[in-house]
């Protein structure tokens, strides 16, 4: 496995960068095919040395990101210039190659410039995507990028609809794109967007597989658990029943205690399998002497 543990150009939200050390202690030592049916941003298999991978996600937007950083990883001088294209045109500030912030400007806003910068720019972008080119992956991987909490969200109509954030495009987007094109470019990846359980219904199993599973939570709060519910979690459980019966190894990422609430079903469920303990990455431990989250990995190995 890696030394250095790569983080995923999408810096998604709750992705795993700063768990995968000890993720990757817990994982197998040898992997032919890799499974990753909640793949998000993508740090998991970044990480991950297999045959071939599987990864899916049922976001349809996410997946069409990463399909367009994979076709790049052929050609990432043209990624970068298509990018620059876009930059140049909504005149977003661009800190990896030239710093166009006016200094007036950031001594005004000392810690908010480059989203008072990019604001204007930005807000056009949205609207053209909105408008236009809705599935355009690379525009949402640029509004991604200079948008709050470098998130995709849509609302009900479909819109894309989150506020420029404090962000720009920097050295380190730059240093994780390199990364995954670096990653991806020799590897056989076989990238899906499809719910989970249709994701396994066809599916063949061999020697040394591993499905590495890192849902919505049911107890937690994020933007991709509002579609997760009891049911889902009950499924899914019950397929990854199925695949230790076949004899396939899996880990399961998710949390049993959050902020008072404890998810009953994951407790009863884990008991056959082995649970290893997560220093996890949420702001946890004590909180006047009760530990408000515990986040685990569930193996069947
Ligand atoms: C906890 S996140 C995974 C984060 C990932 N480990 C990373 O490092 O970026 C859970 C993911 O499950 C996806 N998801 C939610 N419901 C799903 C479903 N029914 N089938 C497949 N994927 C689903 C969400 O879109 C989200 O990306």
């Amino acid at each position: 496995m890696s030394n250095k543990i790569k983080r995923s150009p999408l810096f998604y939200v709750g992705d795993k960068y700063k768990l995968m050390k000890q993720l990757e202690n817990l994982f197998p030592k040898e992997i032919n095919n890799f499974y990753e049916p909640f793949v998000g941003g993508g740090t998991v298999f970044l990480n991950i040395k297999a045959k071939k991978y599987f990864i899916n996600d049922i976001d349809k937007h996410l997946i069409n990101i990463q399909k367009l950083l994979i076709a790049s990883s052929k050609n990432p001088k043209k990624f970068f210039k298509d990018a620059e294209k876009i930059i140049h045109k909504y005149k977003l500030s661009h800190s990896y190659k030239k710093d166009i912030v006016p200094n007036a400007l950031k001594k005004e806003f000392k810690k908010t410039y480059y989203a008072r910068f990019n604001k204007v720019g930005y807000d056009k972008l949205r609207m053209c995507v909105n408008n236009f080119q809705k599935n355009d992956p690379l525009i949402l991987y640029i509004l991604l990028i200079y948008g709050f909490n470098r998130m995709l969200r849509f609302n009900g109509g479909g819109k894309f609809n989150l506020p420029v954030g404090n962000v720009d495009f920097n050295k380190n987007v730059v240093n994780a794109l390199n990364g995954y094109f670096d990653f991806v470019h020799d590897k056989k990846i076989y990238i899906t967007s499809k719910d989970f359980k249709k994701f396994f219904s066809d599916k063949k199993y061999f020697k040394n597989d591993f499905v590495y599973l890192d849902p919505p939570y049911l107890i937690s709060a994020s933007e991709y658990n509002k579609l997760w519910s009891k049911k889902s979690e009950s499924d899914l459980l019950k397929m990854i029943d199925d695949l230790n019966k076949k004899g396939v190894k899996f880990a399961l990422s998710n949390v049993t205690h959050y902020n008072g609430s404890k998810n009953d079903l994951l407790l009863a469920w884990m008991k056959k399998y082995k649970v290893h303990e997560i220093e996890s990455n949420y702001i946890n431990y004590h909180n006047n002497g009760k530990k408000i989250i515990k986040e685990v990995l569930i193996t069947n190995y």
